[in-house]
């Protein structure tokens, strides 16, 4: 049986419908369950990551997990998973990691990293899909694209390499369905790298309209987003997205050499998404 957390999340969800569709015995976390409509035959079960008593019924006879990283719940949910004889985790984990140090540069690239540390000092089998930005990301733009042409924000210029998630799931699927990625780490990326202003006129384009990113101080964006983002972590995008003006993200082939398809390109994953703008 295999658990899948963050199972209404961009990436767990499609895990959840293709385990399904596989027949594979799947079970679905969420801490409200009864609010989703799962696909046929998937096991839905309440639990918090943060919680590990709240997840003894979620590991009971489980052998494999996608684990969505959340902060400060490893150690707990590590020791619970060990203690519910759980085999193999899956972890999405984040590109931003440096395995040269042991110290992070950044709190998005720490918390991926203590659990990836929490799992290492297990007994459990892992593997790390250590993700560069997902495509999911630009959805934030939408209430500018419903209301107009321009897409205001920071460094227009930041170069990513955005990820369909349906890639990352169908990498998960794999991982957790087979023998053959245990231990290792692989580094998952889109097909291409574009920068801000490049995604914006893709967007535009599949919309068939004109859509221009138009940059604005990065202090002016931390005070908008301070409200909804964590400091710590609205600090550590800004100085990626900095850093990639002049040194963009590489491209990797993580997507294909797991999956055995290309990674899914940007234009691809708009035209998946394009009643969001
Ligand atoms: N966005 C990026 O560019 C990027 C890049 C690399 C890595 N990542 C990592 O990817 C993950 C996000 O993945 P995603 O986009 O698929 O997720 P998502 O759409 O943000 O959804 C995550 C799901 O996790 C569940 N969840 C949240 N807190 C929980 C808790 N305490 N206990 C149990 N479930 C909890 C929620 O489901 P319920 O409400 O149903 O419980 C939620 O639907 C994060 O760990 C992030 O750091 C993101």
């Amino acid at each position: 049986m295999i658990l899948i957390t963050g199972a209404t999340g961009n990436v767990g969800r499609i895990a959840v419908e293709r385990l399904a569709g596989e027949d594979r015995k799947v079970r679905a976390l969420s801490r409200n369950p009864e609010r989703t409509q799962w696909p046929t035959g998937v096991e839905a079960v309440a639990g918090d990551l943060t919680d590990p008593a709240s997840l003894t019924e979620a590991l009971a006879g489980i052998e494999s997990v996608f684990l969505f990283a959340v902060p400060e719940a490893g150690p707990g949910f590590v020791a619970a998973a060990q203690e519910a004889g759980v085999r193999h985790v899956v972890l999405l984990s984040s590109g931003a990691i440096d395995d040269t140090t042991e110290v992070q540069d950044g709190a998005i690239a720490a918390y991926h990293f203590a659990v990836e540390q929490e799992l290492r000092a297990s007994t459990i089998d892992w593997t790390f899909l250590r993700c560069e930005v997902f495509a999911t990301n630009c959805l934030q733009w939408s209430h500018q694209t419903k209301h107009g042409d321009e897409i205001r924000g920071a460094f227009a210029d930041a170069a990513g390499t955005p990820i369909h998630e349906a890639d990352i799931a169908d990498v998960a699927v794999a991982a957790l369905t087979s023998q053959d990625h245990t231990g290792k780490i692989y580094h998952l990326t889109g097909p291409e790298s574009l920068t801000h202003a490049d995604q914006a006129r893709i967007i535009g384009e599949v919309l068939g309209r004109h859509l221009r990113y138009v940059e604005i101080p990065a202090e002016q964006v931390r005070r908008q987003l301070a409200p909804f983002v964590p400091a710590p972590v609205l600090d550590d995008i800004l100085r990626v997205w900095e850093r990639s003006v002049t040194v963009p993200r590489p491209v990797t082939g993580g997507v294909e050499a797991v999956s055995g398809h290309a990674a899914r390109d940007f234009r691809t994953w708009v035209r998946d998404h394009a009643d969001a703008f």
